[in-house]
């Protein structure tokens, strides 16, 4: 349609009409959908009321969707099509590792072919919107929704979130295998004290400009075309209700037209945090933040009317959100073609494509971490008549995708690690022993929240004698073998949403197996699947190798099995720091600098005093199968002004006896500015392939763009004076190499 096609449409919608399009209800209203997320009230809509409703969430499957906007189109006064929206996280047909497990593969180009094929695949089954890229920063492991991220730094999220919504919509948002991405959720819903799920948010407009608004901004630029508010409150302003945020700065500075939606039921959770009282009063707010669409609850349907008879918001206020639905759908290509690229054979057939199967499985060794390999004890070699035992529940487990996974469409092809190890190796000298389950009936979280633990009921041991029983038969086991794999971790649903933890550990009857067979073995390997950053401290201990698995899809058995025997090498680093303990959370690199530490091994650095100052493993530590040495570390001038461009160069040798990839990392630190700026900031990374013996000399480019901040005036700006890079492996290198901003 034109733009004038797209307003005389708008003319002529009657203000039911209106509401109708402005209005998301939930695909409850169609029968089991399959998928609900978040909470819903009662259905309060009448038949043609949701005959006019603008868009659906959680209708799932070629057949019905089509079934559903036939007769929508069919009931609707207009005929308008419906915009199917659903949270399609890390893979549609076919899951890949979370999205916290892709960032730290710090390759933006998997981050688009995943998205790429995740829209491929979702737009054949009818879905138009995923609720994605979620672009929080992260730096509290406790907060369940970490997975959903790409961890805390902001120059990295702001490049992986760029890098997803060009995936999912392509050049042009009408085109076949596209679907629009949703940024999510403005704005620092991330921030929450102490990683309590939909907690406190209270950040200075100075640390919200520089460390937690440039990756929503990063994706708005690149496109996307629909922005969630958050459940939170800014300093008490819930999000939904923040028209600082939500028209200063996401409309008029950056521009954004696009649509942007509620939460789930977040203009509810504005009635909980105690701002508004009434539905009318929630939708004032709501619509004078430019919330153009509401999620799941009625209080624009409820509250609208009255505060129009009232003179207390305009026609044109309501107008303007409308219309930007009508352009979402106008974008989405849906009043030429409403079932856009439905094909029910399609969806079928993408189903256990191989394409994607292979992208699913590489994504694997380049997004685990490799965090220790003491006597190089991986890779494994399956022919040197050595004995390994393969011990611990996710041995057996097929269920690797991790939270907000399309679920059970694979189950039957889904293989475990003992299959996909014995498959590759038949005549390999292996035992397999699950040891325990995922979750004993001592776990807090069982104890905590019965309700909760009937999600996963029949992950948990509950009988005492066998649990016993089963442990000593995995210590049987380990103490016949040479090694030691040991795949322990969290469970698949205590990770996501409403799933914060206040004890970041593995489940207790995984630990009582892990130290019984550490008692009886010293060669041991765990491969750690997890949501999010765990206190590992006495499992890296113990064990000789940790590679961080994350929850890597549905070819998580093939991919790790490449890990351990050396097919692959793993090439991931971490994107989340590591603590020694619950204690240190939040902990992240890029802390300010301060003095008086509790104990002298880092002059600017504070921490508690029975623990160390750092994190057990810092942001963008990882290793791989062979090792490199950084030499010749240059900077192309010793000056930098405006409008010019300096390069910081380094050459890396290959040393070890394999080929392999280097991510190499750059920093900066400006020591004294107007407010107190990071020890260190992530400014470049390049990951690059360098063969054994060969030396490669990589470039960054810098320009004064890199070294802006907001000062105490909050004005984006760089200042003259010295700037220290560090180039390396990760964000613990010490040695700086300096330039001076004239
Ligand atoms: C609540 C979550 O916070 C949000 O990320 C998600 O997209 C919506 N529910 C819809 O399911």
């Amino acid at each position: 349609m034109t733009e004038k096609q797209l307003k005389e449409l708008l003319a002529d919608l009657s203000f039911q009409e209106k509401l109708g399009e402005i209005q998301q209800i939930t695909g409850a209203y169609f029968g089991d959908s399959g998928i609900v997320t978040g909470t819903d009230e009662d259905h309060i809509l009448n038949e043609d009321e949701v005959n006019m409703s603008g868009s659906v969430i959680n209708v799932v499957g070629a057949a019905k969707i089509r079934e559903v906007q036939e007769e929508h189109i069919k009931n609707h006064p207009h005929h308008i099509p419906m915009v199917f929206m659903l949270d399609i996280i890390h893979g549609f047909a076919t899951s890949f590792p979370t999205p916290l497990a892709q960032s730290c593969s710090f390759e933006p180009e998997l981050v688009e072919a995943i998205a790429h094929e995740t829209a491929r695949e979702a737009s054949v089954s009818g879905q138009h919107v995923t609720f994605s890229p979620m672009v929080d920063i992260c730096r509290d492991a406790r907060w369940g929704r970490v997975m959903e991220s790409y961890g805390e730094d902001p120059y990295l999220t702001s490049k992986m979130g760029a890098a997803a919504v060009k995936g999912y919509q392509g050049d042009d948002l009408s085109k076949e295998g596209t679907i629009a991405a949703c940024v999510k959720h403005l704005a620092a819903y991330g921030m929450v004290e102490a990683g309590r799920e939909y907690g406190t948010v209270d950040t200075s407009e100075r640390f919200l400009r520089q460390y937690y608004l440039p990756a929503y901004k990063e994706a708005c630029d690149a496109g996307s075309a629909l922005l969630m508010s958050a459940f939170t409150a800014n300093g008490g302003v819930p999000a939904t209700a923040d028209k600082h945020v939500m028209v200063d700065i996401l409309r008029d500075e950056w521009g954004f037209d696009g649509a942007v939606i509620t939460d789930y039921g977040s203009t509810r959770t504005m009635k909980s945090h105690g701002v508004p009282e009434t539905d009318a009063q929630v939708a004032k707010l709501a619509l004078e933040a430019q919330i153009d669409i509401e999620m799941c609850l009625y209080c624009y349907h409820n509250g609208l009317p009255e505060l129009l008879e009232k003179g207390e918001i305009t026609m044109e206020q309501i107008d303007r959100a409308v219309y930007r639905v009508l352009q979402l759908k106008n974008k989405l290509g849906l009043f030429e073609n409403p079932y856009r690229y439905t094909d029910e054979q399609k969806a079928y057939e993408l189903k256990n494509n191989p394409e994607a199967l292979a992208l699913a499985r590489e994504s694997v060794s380049r997004t685990v971490v490799l965090l220790k390999n003491e006597e190089k004890i991986l890779p494994l070699n399956a022919n040197d008549n050595k004995k390994i035992a393969f011990i611990g529940p996710y041995v057996e487990e097929w269920d690797m995708y991790g939270g907000w996974s399309i679920r059970n469409q694979h189950k039957i092809d889904v293989k475990n690690i003992h299959t996909a190890v014995s498959e590759r190796y038949p005549d390999g000298d292996f035992v397999f022993n699950d040891g325990c389950m995922l979750l004993g009936d001592d776990e807090e979280m069982v104890k905590f929240s019965p309700k909760r633990a009937q999600l996963y009921k029949e992950y948990i041991e509950t009988d005492h004698k066998s649990r016993k029983e089963r442990i000593a038969k995995a210590v049987e086991d380990a103490k016949n073998a040479d090694t030691v794999v040991m795949c322990i971790g969290e469970h698949t649903k205590i990770g996501g949403e409403l799933s914060s933890r206040a004890n970041i550990v593995i489940p207790k009857i995984q630990k009582e197996l892990f130290d019984a067979v550490a008692e009886v073995n010293d060669n041991i390997i765990v491969v750690l699947f997890n949501h999010r950053p765990l206190d590992i401290s006495d499992i890296a201990e113990k064990a000789k190798a940790v590679i961080v698995a994350w929850f890597p899809g549905i070819m998580a058995a093939d991919g790790i099995t490449d890990v351990l025997f050396g097919d692959k090498a793993p090439t991931g680093r971490l994107t989340m720091c590591f603590p020694h303990t619950v204690g240190q959370c939040p902990i992240y690199y890029a802390q300010l600098p301060t003095d008086h530490s509790p104990v002298t091994e880092d002059y600017y650095v504070t921490g508690f005093i029975d623990c160390p100052l750092t994190p057990l493993y810092s942001f963008g530590e990882g290793l791989t199968y062979t090792e490199f040495e950084y030499s010749n570390i240059k900077l192309s001038k010793d000056t930098l002004s405006e409008g010019e461009t300096l390069i910081a160069s380094v050459d890396v040798k290959n040393i070890g006896d394999r080929d392999g990839v280097e991510t190499v990392q750059l920093y900066i630190r400006d020591p004294y500015a107007a407010v107190s700026r990071p020890l260190k900031e992530l400014k470049g990374f390049k990951k690059v392939a360098i063969k054994k013996g060969e030396t490669v000399t990589v470039e960054f480019q810098l320009t004064t763009e890199d070294m802006k901040f907001y000062n105490v005036e909050l004005e984006y700006i760089w200042e003259p004076g010295e700037i220290q890079v560090f180039i390396g492996p990760n964000s613990t290198i010490k040695e700086h190499i300096d330039f001076k901003l004239v």
